[in-house]
């Protein structure tokens, strides 16, 4: 039984064309995977199916019946529940409280035991292990996802779209959301699942439709079809993700830790004294389970936290709990790991945003004011050289799909030529097309005898772009390897354990 039938929907936004003739449709109990480039149109699709976008043509059907889409609340009255890309939850606030917000239960009768109960009952028939009396923002941003799917569920959902879910998580995160998709199916739920990431896409979902370029390529059973049929079908040429640095020798240490102490949002210690050199004209990875202290020490080093002890140099100079001007001119650039909260001013236009920070830089400087022509000029060449899509400088960032922010942000940082890069997940929620062409300019910076410093969560990633690993563990740096170290020995030292010499030499 088909649950949805969006036929022929189009859309554009300007000269735009985000939807084009899309046709998608979502059986009873199937995990239908959403697959595409950054820009493609999967957002905008899903938009327009919960009634946050009007299509310009086109029907939708509800089990079997057309419907006028016009609002959330049409959606959500229809069974239709969606979690977005970037999570809309209340942090001073209770699960509970979060989960019922905005519905008659939370108002004045607010009864916050019977409420709790009723989240606990979906807990336990779903699997979702989340504390109804918790916080927000004391979750970790998988229990955050579920807390998010749980309020679909509360208003009675029966057909769920995740944009984006698993962006986010930890392997073992993904997993547990995998297996709660699964009973939820079984029990007749419907699951819409945006990713880039193909591989889950093999491993847990039916069917699979790829879009590109506001166009569906083809949908297909998951069954009969692989790894690199997908990949071709969503850029439409072959990508190359595989290792590609020459050898080179590595130059001055521009970057310089010495027993670095941070604290984290709680106020513990989750840095415990990292001591690192990065040398120009290398790349130095941070491998480590998500939450052992590797973004707080990026955020450190880059001026966004406190650094409780230790010392910082950059190229020579420094910058222990310097401002970020300071920490800018001293030749630091960096790619942060939220891109909403720190990378970019949404409601500014791409143009003001490839700028940013650089508005002191004599060049584009007129007298007092701005030289905006000179601006123009360059954050139009930016926008060439980094194949921002669409390319229309004076969008605004909020505009652009999530891949092109991403753009946005490297072409700005990079363009200030710094000594030194460093690089916060810079690849979350990219597609292949997209992943391969931020490393590639990653690499470039490496050979241009740039220091960078990489911290990912992505062990492929640490292990395609390093020149050394450091493994971070519990806030401490528990070894530096090379990355020709047996991956397993690498698995080993992210869980802590670290095999002492004498027994490698004993092994032999
Ligand atoms: N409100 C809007 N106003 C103007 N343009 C928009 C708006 N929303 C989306 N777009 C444009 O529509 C196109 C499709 O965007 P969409 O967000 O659907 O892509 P996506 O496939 O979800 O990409 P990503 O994987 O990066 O999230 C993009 O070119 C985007 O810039
Ligand atoms: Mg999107």
């Amino acid at each position: 039984m088909k649950v949805v039938e969006m036929e022929n929907i189009c859309i554009s936004f300007g000269e735009n064309r985000a939807n084009q003739d899309v046709c998608f449709e979502l059986e009873k109990g199937e995990v239908h995977a959403l697959l595409g480039e950054n820009g493609a149109g999967k957002s905008t699709l899903m938009n327009i199916l919960y009634g946050l976008y009007k299509c310009d043509s086109g029907t939708i059907k509800i089990n079997g019946q057309e419907v006028q889409m016009d609002s959330p609340r049409t959606a959500i009255k229809l069974g239709i529940g969606m979690v977005h890309q970037h999570f809309m939850l209340i942090p001073q606030f209770t699960v509970t409280k979060n989960i019922f917000l905005g519905m008659k239960e939370s108002g004045f009768f607010f009864n916050e035991e019977k409420l709790n109960k009723e989240v606990q009952e979906l807990n336990d028939r779903f699997g979702f292990n989340v504390d109804p009396t918790a916080y927000v923002w004391q979750l970790p941003v998988g229990v955050q996802q579920k807390v998010e799917i749980l309020k679909t569920l509360i208003r009675k959902a029966k057909i769920l779209i995740l944009d984006e879910p698993t962006a986010v998580l930890t392997p073992n995160e993904v997993e547990d959301l995998f297996v709660s998709i699964r009973k939820l199916t079984k029990e007749g739920y419907s699951v819409i699942l945006i990713t880039h990431k193909m591989e889950e896409v093999l491993k847990y979902t039916d069917r699979v439709t790829v879009m590109r370029e506001g166009k569906v390529v083809a949908t297909k059973k998951v069954s009969e079809t692989n790894l690199n049929d997908l990949a071709a079908m969503m850029v439409g040429r072959d990508v190359n993700l595989s290792r590609n640095l020459k050898p080179q020798t590595p130059g001055d240490v521009l970057l310089k830790l010495e027993n670095v102490k941070v604290k984290d949002n709680k106020g513990q210690y989750i840095v415990n004294g990292v001591s690192l050199e990065v040398r120009a004209g290398e790349i130095v990875g941070i491998a480590g389970v998500d939450g052992n202290g590797q973004l707080e020490l990026g955020e450190a080093i880059v001026g966004l936290r406190k650094i409780e002890e230790g010392k910082v140099e950059i190229c020579g100079q420094d910058t222990t709990n310097a401002t970020p001007h300071k920490i800018l001119d001293a030749g630091l650039a960096h790619i942060p790991d939220d891109r909403h909260k720190k990378g970019l001013v949404l409601p500014f236009t791409v143009k003001e945003n490839l700028i940013l920070g650089l508005q002191r830089d004599k060049q584009y400087c007129k007298g007092i004011t701005l030289d905006y022509r000179k601006v123009e000029q360059s954050a139009q060449k930016l926008a060439e050289e980094f194949d921002v899509r669409p390319r229309n400088i004076e969008l605004q960032a909020g505009m652009l799909s999530g891949g092109n922010q991403q753009k946005v942000i490297l072409a700005r940082e990079v363009s200030r030529s710094p000594e030194v890069l460093i690089a916060l997940l810079p690849t979350r929620g990219l597609d292949i097309g997209a992943i391969e062409f931020v490393r590639s300019k990653i690499v470039n910076e490496r050979n241009n005898g740039k220091a960078v410093l990489l911290v990912s969560t992505d062990l492929d990633e640490i292990l395609s772009l390093s020149d050394r690993i450091a493994v971070i563990y519990k806030g401490e740096i528990l070894d530096v390897v090379s990355p020709d170290t047996p991956v397993e020995e690498i698995g080993l030292l992210m869980g802590g354990v670290k095999r002492k010499a004498e027994e490698v030499s004993q092994v032999g």
